[in-house]
């Protein structure tokens, strides 16, 4: 309810544009960006021409500018999937001030998103960041994304866990992280996407792939990886062998009677519970 409001009072606020100085703002974001980003192919370079007499609304005509309105620099979204773009995340997107779509995937670009990139693009509906190498954490600050539909960061090299915080993105109803180098945990709100969104992630676990491990399933590691129960364990089970095939040796040992008659008559399938137990 408080959100529906929000957004109405937004979009109010951005169609008074006589009091709305984003045009400028909007050209400056793209220039910014074109200037931040290695573009090999020269697709920007051919088509986003900045020209001091540009009328309003020619920005909308550049290669994957989006405008509210073709007669308007008011940069909707930017959809520059797939045009070889290489370089850190691109600069000047915050001066994109009623932009709700960011499209980057299938390009080059490396290194961490900004911490801030909720303050950047807090009203993206949609960011599609897959098929590139990005990498570091995935910023907490999403989760302040409150509008987002669409969060698309599959294939890149993104590590650590995904912000618990994510449980406050309720408008999500598109997911996706598979291949990367995540760990740990799932956040509960996340479970509804399938597992396909969390594949190819060796470390990250809980539904809707499978259980994490639990704490004392790690603890009997621990102790199997101990070397002293190692030897323990290997002493014991020559031990079992010996007695098993020369049993005359114990036999006529009066002392060890008790001992033999508690191994033969564990059942087999207890014995590697009980080996474990000492
Ligand atoms: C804007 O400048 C370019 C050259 O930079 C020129 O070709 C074009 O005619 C100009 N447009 C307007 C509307 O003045
Ligand atoms: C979300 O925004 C609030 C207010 O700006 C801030 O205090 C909080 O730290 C942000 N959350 C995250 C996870 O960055």
């Amino acid at each position: 309810m408080a959100d529906g409001a929000k957004l109405l009072l937004w979009l109010l606020l951005l169609s008074s544009s006589p009091w709305c100085f984003c045009s400028e703002l909007d050209v400056q974001c793209l220039e910014t960006l074109y200037r931040s980003v290695i573009d090999s192919n020269g697709i920007l370079q051919s088509s986003w021409t900045f020209v001091d007499n540009g009328t309003d609304g020619y920005i909308c005509k550049f290669t994957g500018v989006e405008c509210w309105h073709p007669d308007e620099n008011r940069v909707l979204s930017l959809r520059l999937g797939n045009l070889g773009l290489q370089g850190p995340f691109p600069q000047g997107l915050q001066s994109c001030t009623s932009m709700i779509g960011l499209d980057l995937s299938s390009n080059i670009f490396s290194g961490p998103i900004p911490a801030d990139i909720a303050t950047q693009v807090p009203y993206l509906t949609s960011l599609d960041l897959s098929y590139n190498s990005f990498s570091g954490p995935i910023p907490a600050s999403i989760s302040n994304m409150t509008y987002l539909n669409t969060l698309n960061l599959q294939h890149n090299q993104f590590s650590s866990e995904i912000p618990w915080q994510f449980d406050s993105l309720g408008r999500l109803s598109s997911f996706n992280v598979a291949d990367n180098l995540l760990s740990g945990f799932i956040p509960p709100s996340l479970h509804k996407f399938p597992a396909s969104s969390f594949a190819g992630n060796q470390g990250l676990c809980g539904a809707p792939l499978d259980n994490c491990p639990t704490r004392r399933w790690r603890l009997r590691l621990h102790r199997i990886n101990d070397e002293s129960s190692i030897g323990a364990a290997v002493g014991f089970v020559v031990g079992f062998v010996v007695a098993l095939y020369f049993p005359h040796w114990f036999v006529f040992s009066k002392r060890l009677h008790p001992y033999l008659f508690q191994i033969w008559s564990i059942p087999s399938g207890n014995l590697s519970a009980n080996l474990r137990r000492t």
